[in-house]
């Protein structure tokens, strides 16, 4: 008997996707009711582009972990932008392991939107979350090697012999509209993203109560985005912030020392 089926996410899934990553307690919150919308809205939109975002996998009838996916056109890779197996009773028994070995498998296909070849390499950006096994250290067990010697969290598995992933060094350019307010770029695929806009809104206000805020979906308004190069989290008076908003001394110095400067 199989140990666990894996499924791709289609659009009666949707829904399961979203509420694996939202602890039951959270889901009546305003900012996870509107996170869990937007992610809905991205993840429609996304199967209709590209067919597939993430895929589930069961233990029994009940969905245990996810991964997700999206490509990223520019560079012929696909990038993986979360893998998790939430409860601590249905990990370190291969769950993971087979979300992963899945979609190793189906992205050697071809796929329509690379002209119909597979990608080069998945790429990863392995951020941690407290109190989880860290995801890059799951993915370097699973062979995957930094593309940058010294950041252990950007990651790569190249599916294609002998390629090296070698990530465009981005910078951000504000632009003209960006003088005098604030502007925190989110990405709908996470359900938490709102969650998080709000706090960072609430960091901002608590350094500097006047300053207008705009918030961008960078899934919605990719030409905000492009126009920007890289997007940073948060940019204030057309500086970005690099201080984790979580970090609120070093955060709101930055947001200070971003408004005193013309
Ligand atoms: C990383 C993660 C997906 C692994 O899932 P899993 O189903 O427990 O992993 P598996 O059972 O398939 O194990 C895969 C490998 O990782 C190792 N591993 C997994 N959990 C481990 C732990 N707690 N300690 C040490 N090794 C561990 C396993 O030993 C195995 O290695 P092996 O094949 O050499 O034995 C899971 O721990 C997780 O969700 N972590 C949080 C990830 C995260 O932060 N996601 C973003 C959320 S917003």
């Amino acid at each position: 008997m199989e140990f666990c089926k894996i499924k791709d996410v289609e659009l009666e899934d949707v829904d399961a996707l979203i509420y694996l990553c939202i602890p039951p307690e959270r889901r009546d919150f305003p900012s996870f009711v509107e996170g869990a919308e937007a992610k809905r809205r991205w993840a429609r939109k996304s199967l209709e582009m590209f067919g597939g975002v993430a895929k589930i996998a069961f233990l029994g009838d009940s969905p245990a972990g996810l991964i997700q996916y999206q490509p990223k056109l520019e560079d012929k890779v696909l990038e993986i932008t979360c893998i998790f197996v939430p409860e601590r009773r249905n990990q370190q028994q291969g769950v993971g392991k087979s979300l992963l070995n899945a979609l190793i498998e189906d992205a050697k296909k071809p796929k329509h939107y690379f002209g119909d070849a597979p990608p080069s390499a998945l790429v990863t950006w392995a951020f941690g979350v407290p109190g989880y096994y860290p995801q890059n250290m799951f993915y370097l067990k699973m062979g995957f090697k930094k593309a940058v010697e010294n950041n252990p969290f950007l990651l790569y598995y190249p599916l294609k012999e002998g390629y090296v992933y070698q990530p465009k060094a981005g910078k951000f350019t504000p632009q003209p509209e960006d003088k005098g307010k604030a502007l925190i770029f989110y990405d709908p695929s996470c359900p938490f993203c709102m969650y998080f806009t709000e706090q960072i809104k609430a960091a901002l206000s608590e350094a500097a109560p006047n300053l207008p805020v705009r918030v961008v979906n960078m899934f919605e308004e990719q030409e905000e985005v492009k126009k920007r190069g890289q997007a940073p989290i948060c940019a204030v008076n057309g500086k970005p912030i690099t201080a984790f908003f979580l970090d609120k001394k070093n955060f709101q110095r930055e947001v200070e020392e971003a408004l005193t400067e013309t």
